[in-house]
């Protein structure tokens, strides 16, 4: 039984965590045995480096240099302690962002050299790239509004950036997408939940990672 390793990218309230739990479900309904990632974190050392990365009081102060190493140091031990082993051992690895992420808001974002951030981003996930990667395409205002319903108040720094952030973020996740066709798959994430689903379950059949195996 082969293992195969989906990510899903997209900004802040595009529907990650809505999409990653019904496929889950799906999986675990199936009887497949799923393990659900998350970045940064996705283990000890990962979870203290979100902690770090997300809700640290000076973090204001973090260089954008420190925060991509610090990406890529949860990452690291992401692969190599929990996504690798569960493969290998035939079970279906769903990430809440994965290398992507970082290309978009730590290169495209803040600005940093394309060639650094590919360059740091080989070094941290080895040879570990997602068979497929959906991208929940969503209006930047569409995302920002529903991200913040959906914290009732509470920030976090990244959503407390300005709109055009997000804009950039966008063009630049739909700018990777046209550059790797075969492992991207981009959805319309304004669509209804129940529609993304169908859409990527879909996807999953006709990229022969379906039913099968
Ligand atoms: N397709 C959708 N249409 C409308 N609202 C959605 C949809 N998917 C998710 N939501 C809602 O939008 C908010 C953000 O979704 P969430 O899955 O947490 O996004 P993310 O994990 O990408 O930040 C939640 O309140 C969620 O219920
Ligand atoms: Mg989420």
């Amino acid at each position: 039984m082969a293992g195969f390793f989906v990510s899903f990218e997209g900004g802040e309230g595009c529907g990650k965590s809505t999409q990653i739990g019904m496929l889950q479900s799906y999986w675990q309904g199936q009887g497949r045995s799923v393990l659900p990632v998350r970045e940064p974190g996705g283990t000890a050392i990962g979870e203290v480096i979100r902690h770090l990365l997300k809700y640290h009081p000076d973090n204001g102060a973090m260089t954008r240099e420190a925060e991509l190493l610090l990406f890529a140091a949860s990452r690291a031990q992401l692969v190599r302690e929990k996504i690798e082993p569960f493969l290998a051992a035939g079970g279906l690895v769903v990430a809440d962002r994965f290398l992507d992420s970082t290309t978009v808001y730590q290169g495209s974002g803040r600005e940093l050299s394309a060639e650094l951030v590919a360059a740091v981003n080989g070094f941290a996930a080895g040879g570990c790239r997602p068979d497929v990667t959906f991208l929940l395409d969503l209006d930047a205002a569409a995302g920002l509004a529903r991200a913040r319903a959906r914290q009732a108040g509470r920030r976090d720094r990244m959503e407390e950036a300005e709109i055009s952030f997000y804009e950039t973020v966008r063009r630049a996740y739909l700018a990777l997408a046209r550059e790797e066709p075969g492992r991207f798959c981009v959805l319309d994430a304004a669509l209804p939940a129940e529609e993304v689903h169908r859409q990527i379950l879909q996807t999953l059949n006709e990229r022969g990672y379906g039913l099968c195996s």
